[in-house]
């Protein structure tokens, strides 16, 4: 028998901490809305996510995620790494990288004007024992958008920037006080430095006629302030190829552009008011995201007249605030491999990436190929991810929240990556007494590496150690039941495939087991395994 009513009051008085975990009372990460479980054949690795709220709580209505910051999960929605509280509240373009040789994580942090999508901010780089090692702004007296932050050759990164500048903009139907647009900039900066190596701004290279969404009525900007400046290009993305040239994604232009990486001129224009090229069947992408360059995809036959590159066409553009209208420009959205030929001058689609429920996203989004060929596609305000095969089946798909947490939840970019988790904190321990016996809680934040939990009991608080038992480590939370015996003390040891002890938690205390009255009252416990609540 299903009682909606009683679930969404129990989750409501749950707010902040929704008790998923008994040793990590303070998370509350988002329960993944799994609608294809993952087939055999999806990549191997995490997934990465940042999901956060589209739109603000009101007194009515609650939305997802509890808890919006960067997150590490495995394919059946277990949680690997909660970065909540770590990077802050509004980081996003989270991903893992290689920089020097090492690993790290990176997300943008910062201040978000969501009604215009500009983010005022920083990256921060993280190494494998979650510690910051680095924090990235952009050259030039300059704050960074949180579009792009890509690394190159391990060494430096590509950057984007939203700088209003007032101009004269009575030429593209501006009154006298809409003297406001956005100079579009990309750079490339050095990661160990900061040293900016290159800049480029689209006002010297792009004119505004390239605009699909004009100054008046003001879909993207209208003028008046520095705020409200006419974002007419809009770079949302850039690569960089081993020749030193330059891909960028302009959304609000309906075009990529090849930059040459020595002098800044064109190389070629895709789409938009002035393509190179001629489009082939399906081609044509509006309001994109996250172009990338695919060299790996060439064949044998493809010479060097041949580029390969991958994008998420929106075909919609809109506001997250609801400012404006919408505008679209085909049924779904989707992922894109697009072969250029610049001899024939001819661009044809290579494979479409469409949604499984029909989604069209307004904003962000991202395309990701992987190592085998497969494709993930991340619906951007949609809030959902799909891995594809190379042919465009899609084998997984999932939302970023489950229940009324699941509506307005958005995630501006999704990536699979493999990860090593090794971190520097302790791993956090809770012993529970009831019916007389214990039951011991241990949890480890984003450590990849733990096999088996080996549980002691202690003499005291510096007493000897004497074994009760081992489980093996198969989801964030790993427990071990004592039934009939209360256990004062106890150590939990993380130990990896080879046998090592990885570490030690600190020796805890247990205390009397209370369960959150209102599941109790509604009849109801929360089952961890299966992420949702059950009647009793
Ligand atoms: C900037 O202009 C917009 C559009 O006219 C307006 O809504 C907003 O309040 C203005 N902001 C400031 C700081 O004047
Ligand atoms: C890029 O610009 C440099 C300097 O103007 C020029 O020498 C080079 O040939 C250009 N590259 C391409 C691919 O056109
Ligand atoms: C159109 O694109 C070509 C090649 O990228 C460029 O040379 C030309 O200036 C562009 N025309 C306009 C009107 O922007
Ligand atoms: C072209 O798009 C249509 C409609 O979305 C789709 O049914 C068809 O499979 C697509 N063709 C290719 C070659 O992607
Ligand atoms: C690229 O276009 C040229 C000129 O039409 C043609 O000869 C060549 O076969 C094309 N390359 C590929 C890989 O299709
Ligand atoms: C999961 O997503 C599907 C598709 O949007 C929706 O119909 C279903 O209600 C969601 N389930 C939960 C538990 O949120
Ligand atoms: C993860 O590593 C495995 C084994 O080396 C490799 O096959 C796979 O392609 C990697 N996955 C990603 C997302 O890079």
């Amino acid at each position: 028998m299903k009682r909606s009513i009683v679930i969404a009051a129990t989750l409501l008085q749950l707010a902040a901490a929704d008790w998923q975990f008994k040793s990590r009372t303070d998370l509350a990460p988002p329960r993944l809305n799994i609608t294809i479980p993952a087939a055999d054949n999806v990549e191997k690795g995490y997934l990465f996510v940042s999901p956060f709220a589209g739109f603000p709580d009101t007194a009515f209505e609650q939305h997802g995620p509890r808890q919006a910051g960067p997150y590490i999960f495995r394919d059946n929605g277990d949680l690997v790494w909660s970065g909540y509280g770590i990077y802050s509240i509004w980081a996003t373009n989270f991903q893992a990288a290689k920089f020097q040789g090492q690993d790290i994580l990176f997300s943008f942090e910062g201040d978000h004007n969501a009604g215009y999508g500009h983010g005022h901010g920083h990256t921060t780089i993280m190494d494998q024992h979650y510690e910051t090692i680095r924090e990235m702004r952009a050259g030039n007296h300059k704050l960074t958008d949180k579009h792009e932050f890509h690394v190159i050759n391990e060494e430096t990164a590509v950057i984007q920037i939203y700088q209003p500048v007032p101009r004269d903009l009575t030429a593209w139907g501006a009154s006298e006080e809409q003297q406001w647009i956005v100079n579009a900039i990309f750079q490339e900066v050095d990661i160990t430095t900061g040293e900016l190596l290159f800049e480029w701004e689209s006002l010297q290279h792009v004119a505004p006629d390239e605009a699909i969404l004009p100054i008046n009525p003001g879909q993207a900007g209208s003028g008046y302030n520095s705020s409200d400046a006419w974002d007419y290009f809009h770079i949302n993305s850039v690569d960089k190829n081993a020749d030193g040239d330059y891909l960028l994604s302009a959304r609000d232009a309906c075009s990529v552009h090849k930059i040459n990486g020595t002098d800044g001129s064109h190389l070629w224009r895709l789409d938009g008011k002035n393509s190179s090229f001629t489009l082939g069947k399906n081609l044509t992408f509006c309001f994109q995201h996250h172009a990338r360059f695919h060299p790996q995809l060439k064949t044998e036959d493809d010479g060097d007249d041949i580029e390969i590159i991958s994008l998420y066409d929106n075909s919609a553009h809109g506001t997250e605030d609801g400012r404006g209208t919408e505008v679209a420009t085909a049924p779904t959205s989707s992922g894109k491999i697009i072969k250029l030929n610049t001899t024939s001058w001819h661009a044809e689609l290579v494979q479409g990436f469409y949604p499984p429920d029909g989604l069209r996203s307004k904003s962000q989004g991202s395309t990701q190929v992987l190592p085998n060929g497969n494709v993930i596609v991340n619906w951007g305000s949609e809030g959902a991810l799909t891995e594809y095969d190379s042919k465009g089946n899609p084998l997984f798909h999932f939302y970023m929240d489950s229940g009324y947490l699941g509506l307005g939840v958005e995630n501006y970019r999704g990536f699979r990556y493999n990860w090593t988790g090794l971190p520097h904190e302790e791993p956090a321990i809770v012993a529970l007494e009831n019916d007389g016996g214990t039951t011991v809680y241990v949890s480890w934040n984003g450590d990849t590496e733990t096999k088996i939990w080996r549980f002691y009991a202690v003499a005291g608080k510096y007493g000897a150690k004497s074994f009760l038992g081992e489980v093996k480590r198969t989801s964030f939370e790993t427990s071990l039941s004592i039934p009939k015996k209360l256990v004062l003390h106890m150590v939990a040891e993380a130990v990896d495939s080879k046998g090592r002890v990885l570490r030690s938690t600190g020796v805890v205390h247990s205390e009397p087991e209370v369960l959150p009255a209102s599941v109790i009252k509604g009849g109801l416990v929360l089952q961890n395994e299966k992420q949702q609540w059950l009647e009793l």
